[in-house]
């Protein structure tokens, strides 16, 4: 693990099951980077209770968000793979960089002003802080790269200010993380609503794929997806619902636009959208299994969670206290 290699981070959060926008944005990213750098993966569960969790609910997600992203292809051998909340130094490190933040950078973070519209009835400070949190995450690590969906964007800009700003005050303390997105299906869109990205909260289920759907409901899920009243199957501006299913199926095939324009010249959006909805299912067949298989080995996931998190507090504690130290601390 120790070496030359490039050092990677990347956190998902637990709220739901994974969708395939969180698959084709990150997760099957993170899987060959495991060959060409230390790649450290976490379950992002402090993360996730800025919206209210129902405690059993939540539990379950944790342990299923864990299992998932062994399924995909991360491996505890290759990789540090943890729960966030195992390793206290995240909590620590989040409440420092709260206070190398400005007020005024969080309060442009389109993230924050697009959930605290959705859950006006719970704008926690968590909620508002929450950059800082995900700064921290990275920074303990000295990550450099962080492979994310362009949504993270924003988050991850801000995580390097932070970082920089530290750095300017103290010395060299920090790695500045650079953000690695891919090309094709760094945002995927809500099927019903394709100007949204697909979201693994929203109330719509028809709006997005799960990792853990039945074949059958991926078939209608595509089927029902909202395109527009044309029947052309063509990459445009207007398009946007179109734009998507093409970008999905490019990015589970590999196929380019224009390839999958010629494909369905003359066949009208029907025969396209169960093409689309089969292309998934063949990409989640494998992983679904390999999930079943996995979900019922509960002893082997606890055992790889507390390896995962031994390895990661090692790691953490140094530049916590490291930080601490530049900070003027007494350790
Ligand atoms: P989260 O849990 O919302 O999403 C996990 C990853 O999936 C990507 N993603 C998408 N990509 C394409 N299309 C979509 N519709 C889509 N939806 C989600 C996200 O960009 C992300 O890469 N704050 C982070 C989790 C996190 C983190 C970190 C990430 C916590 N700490 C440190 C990187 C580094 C989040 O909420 O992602």
């Amino acid at each position: 693990m120790e070496g030359a290699k490039k050092r990677v981070f990347s956190g998902i959060q637990p709220s739901g099951m994974l969708t395939l926008g969180n698959y084709l944005g990150a997760l099957r990213n993170w899987v060959p980077m495991q060959d060409e750098f230390d790649c450290i993966f976490s379950v992002a569960d402090l993360h996730a209770i800025t919206i209210r969790q129902e405690p059993a609910a939540f539990r379950r997600q944790i342990l299923e968000t864990y299992a998932i992203l062994l399924a995909v292809g991360i491996s505890p051998e290759k990789s540090i793979l943890f729960l966030q909340s195992h390793v206290s130094a995240h909590a620590e490190m989040a409440w420092l960089l709260d206070c190398y933040t400005q007020f005024g950078e969080l309060s442009r973070m389109t993230q924050f002003k697009d959930k605290s519209a959705r859950y006006s009835s719970n704008v926690n400070a968590g909620l508002f802080t929450y950059p800082s949190l995900m700064a921290g995450d990275i920074l303990l690590y000295q990550a450099e790269l962080v492979p994310v969906g362009a949504d993270q964007k924003q988050h991850l800009e801000l995580s390097r200010t932070v970082a920089e700003r530290f750095n300017g005050l103290y010395g060299p303390v920090f790695t500045v993380p650079e953000p690695y997105i891919p090309k094709v299906g760094a945002r995927v869109m809500s099927l019903q609503d394709p100007r949204k990205k697909m979201s693994k909260s929203d109330e719509n289920h028809n709006a997005f794929v799960s990792l853990l759907d039945k074949p059958d409901d991926i078939i209608r899920k595509f089927k029902r997806a909202v395109t527009d009243s044309e029947s052309e199957v063509k990459y445009a501006d207007g398009k946007d619902g179109v734009n998507n299913l093409m970008g999905i199926y490019a990015s589970v095939t590999g196929k380019t636009m224009d390839e999958i324009q010629r494909e369905f010249e003359g066949e009208g959006y029907g025969v396209f959208k169960s093409a689309v909805g089969e292309a998934v299912v063949d990409l989640l067949r494998p992983i679904q299994q390999e999930f079943d298989r996995l979900i019922a080995d509960k002893g082997y996931l606890e055992a790889c969670w507390k390896t995962g998190a031994a390895r990661a507090a090692r790691l953490a504690g140094r530049t916590l206290a490291k930080a601490m130290k530049k900070i003027g601390f007494i350790r």
